[in-house]
């Protein structure tokens, strides 16, 4: 058993909701599983997160933006998913690469060959074996995290407050991602039911168990 899982998806797509609902049904069994995410999943790596997601740093370039994931990314493979890998377990992160990917590259305009060479160094080629992304359009996202922040509830960060069509370019950014490796990528309309969206996620890491 073993394996690296990344949950990629648009802000509001629930991603949160199936992470808690996996969390239950795994954590019922004797497995080895290591629950993680990005930015942080280290000390390091969530000092990082606290600068990335500071509404006052509304001066931050996108290319500073990109080297401050990638930095926490590099303690995150080196101090948690390598080692975890290492030992055979199972590792499910809230968010990897692909963000960066979709977000610096697609949303913000960086390069994305010189992204993907980044993402080389610093995660010493570890990919994961699969991506399941939330898909939702941008508007809904933003909508649903609205409710959520006049609700009290979910964090709301210096992402968020980006125009719609930077979300609308890191949504397309993530399809096309998907398409160009569909055996490594399990998309999933985020609009279905909760239920439903479970269960297609159970379905594929089910293989990862065994
Ligand atoms: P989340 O923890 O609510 O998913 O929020 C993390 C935010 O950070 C989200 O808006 C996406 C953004 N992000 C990037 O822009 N690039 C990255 O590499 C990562 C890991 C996250």
């Amino acid at each position: 058993m073993g394996g690296l899982v990344a949950l990629e998806g648009p802000d509001g797509s629930g991603k949160s909701t199936q992470l808690c609902l996996l969390r239950e049904v795994l954590e019922g069994r004797q497995l080895d599983v290591v629950w993680t995410r990005e930015p942080g999943g280290t000390v390091i790596g969530e000092q990082i997160r606290t600068v990335l997601h500071d509404l006052a740093n509304d001066a931050m370039l996108p290319i500073t933006e990109a080297l401050l994931y990638s930095a926490a990314r590099a303690q995150h493979v080196a101090e948690v998913i390598r080692p975890a890998l290492a030992r055979g377990a199972l590792v499910i992160t809230d968010r990897y690469a692909a963000s960066t990917l979709a977000y610096q590259g697609y949303g913000h305009g960086l390069d994305i060959d010189m992204l993907r060479q980044i993402t080389v160094l610093v995660t010493g080629g570890v990919i994961p074996d699969l991506t399941i992304y939330l898909d939702l359009p941008a508007e809904r996202g933003l909508e649903r995290k609205l409710v959520d922040r006049s609700a009290g509830q979910g964090e709301w960060n210096r992402m968020d407050q980006q125009a719609l069509v930077f979300h609308r370019a890191v949504r397309a950014g993530y399809l096309e991602m998907a398409q160009a490796e569909t055996e490594r990528w399990l998309v999933l309309d985020a609009d279905d039911t909760m239920q439903a969206i479970h269960q297609q996620i159970m379905a594929r890491i089910e293989p990862l168990l065994t």
